[in-house]
């Protein structure tokens, strides 16, 4: 093993620098990650993980020995061979990415005499290798390799995402690089698919969009499961049935969040934009989810009439389960959109904190929530609410209606514990 150990600098302990990092780690490099806070820098070095990741607590544990923090660019490059970029592309006003922060680690890299190679990580426009290798050698670093190495990580599953991933794509602009950033993964089973830089980044933002894509096309196919009288849990599970289609991303609900999808959709629609084309299917994904956070707020006015005065149970906060990520979560629409048509509005989650949710009042536990409430919307499928004792908790809400926004419960079991229960793309009653 010794032979292939390398040394890589991480820049950005984010979500995916610090998964990446430790996980590289853990298949036995040495690495270095940087970041520019301190506070998280700090907390690294007690060995405390700044995130909720399952698995990651015990890879930082186990992998001490190969992994340092640092906030000094030049202490992280020092011995390195491979410079991994892993910073944020949040977007701009405009929805392209904003890539100041990459740039900014380019700018950074000291002059270097021997051979390193830099590797994006970062999901990143097509045609940013380019960028980056021009502007290294307009800096006297034309000999600095670089290659596009994006990551599919999904949360929660993120540890787990590396370290057996469905393949790891490598685009070089030479075979030597290819080789080099290949090598690090050898421990890892997987096919490994190499190309250009451009189409390494293309991949990335396809295979986020062909997803985004699959929750859109399966909330409309539930949209018309409701006005047709057909339930798109059954539906989903015999197209999944499909050898062609396969199961995944078949889930109707109220629509996908976090921070890849919201943000990955509107990077690529704007970079099509950019080059003269308009994505008209991507525009309708991203139109369809908008839509689809706010279908709710209509089957509440249904079972309600006018929300004014009502008070609203959200049984969830997260994007999904497993994370305290509140990210593009429909959460925030949804509170938004209750807060604006005068409800009164409370929530419910394990994990997440909810700080910027402004106007909402939170509980403790999903029976608090529940208590004189309303309506109830699931907006998070998390494990918990599967457990919760529902013909117990019924009699407490004023009105016992519930929406399940993920469509976790089984409607005829609910129907049987008092609720007024509706899914997504399933008959109501
Ligand atoms: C995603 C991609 O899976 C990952 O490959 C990429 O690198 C980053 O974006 P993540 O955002 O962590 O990962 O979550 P994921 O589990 O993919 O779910 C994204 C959103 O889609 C969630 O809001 C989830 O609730 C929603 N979703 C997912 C559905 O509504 N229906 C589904 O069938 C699947």
């Amino acid at each position: 093993m010794s032979e292939s150990k390398q040394r890589i600098a991480i820049f950005g302990a984010g979500y995916v620098g610090l998964v990446s990092g430790v996980c590289y780690a853990e298949l036995g490099h040495d690495v270095v990650v940087r970041d520019i806070l301190p506070e998280k820098i700090e907390a690294l070095e007690r060995g405390e993980a700044p995130i909720y990741e399952p698995g990651l607590g015990d890879l930082l544990e186990r992998n001490r020995e190969r992994l340092r923090f640092t906030l000094e660019v030049g202490e992280a490059i020092e011995d390195a061979d491979f410079v991994y970029i892993a910073v944020g592309t949040p977007p701009t006003y405009s929805g392209d990415a904003d890539l100041s922060a990459v740039w900014t680690v380019i700018d950074e890299l000291p002059e270097i005499a021997r051979r390193i190679v830099v590797v994006m990580k970062s999901t990143v426009p097509v045609g940013t290798g380019g960028r980056v290798r021009d502007r290294l050698a307009a800096r006297g670093l034309g000999h600095v390799g670089y290659v596009s190495n994006p990551e599919f990580l999904a949360e929660g599953t993120a540890v787990r995402d590396f370290m057996h991933p469905d393949r790891i794509v490598v685009g070089a602009f030479s075979a030597e690089d290819a080789d080099a950033v290949a090598a690090l993964h050898r421990r890892i089973e997987a096919p490994v698919l190499r190309c250009d830089v451009a189409s390494a980044e293309m991949i990335k933002l396809a295979s986020n969009a062909a997803l985004m894509a699959r929750i859109s096309f399966i909330n409309e196919i539930a949209n018309v499961c409701e006005v047709t009288g057909a339930d798109v849990v059954k539906v989903a599970e015999g197209v999944g049935l499909d050898r062609r289609l396969g199961p995944h991303f078949l889930r109707a609900g109220i629509g996908f969040g976090g921070s890849c999808f919201p943000k990955d959709s509107l990077a690529l629609k704007q970079l099509a934009a950019n080059s003269g084309y308009h994505f008209q299917l991507l525009n309708a994904v991203i139109e369809v989810n908008e839509l689809q956070k706010r279908r709710v707020i209509a089957k509440l006015q249904r079972h309600l009439g006018p929300l004014r005065g009502k008070s609203v149970a959200l049984l969830g906060l997260a994007f999904k389960p497993g994370t305290d990520d509140m990210r593009e979560a429909p959460s925030i629409v949804l509170a938004g959109r209750l807060l604006a048509e005068g409800a009164d509005v409370r929530a419910w989650d394990p994990v997440a904190d909810g700080s910027g949710l402004h106007g909402v009042e939170r509980a403790q536990s999903v029976e608090a929530a529940l208590a004189g409430a309303d309506a109830a919307v699931i907006v998070t499928e998390w494990p918990a609410l599967a457990a919760v004792d529902w013909a117990a908790v019924a009699p407490a809400m004023r009105t016992p209606v519930l929406i399940d926004g993920r469509n976790m419960l089984d409607p005829a079991a609910m129907r049987e514990a008092g609720f007024r229960y509706e899914g997504i793309g399933r008959a109501a009653e």
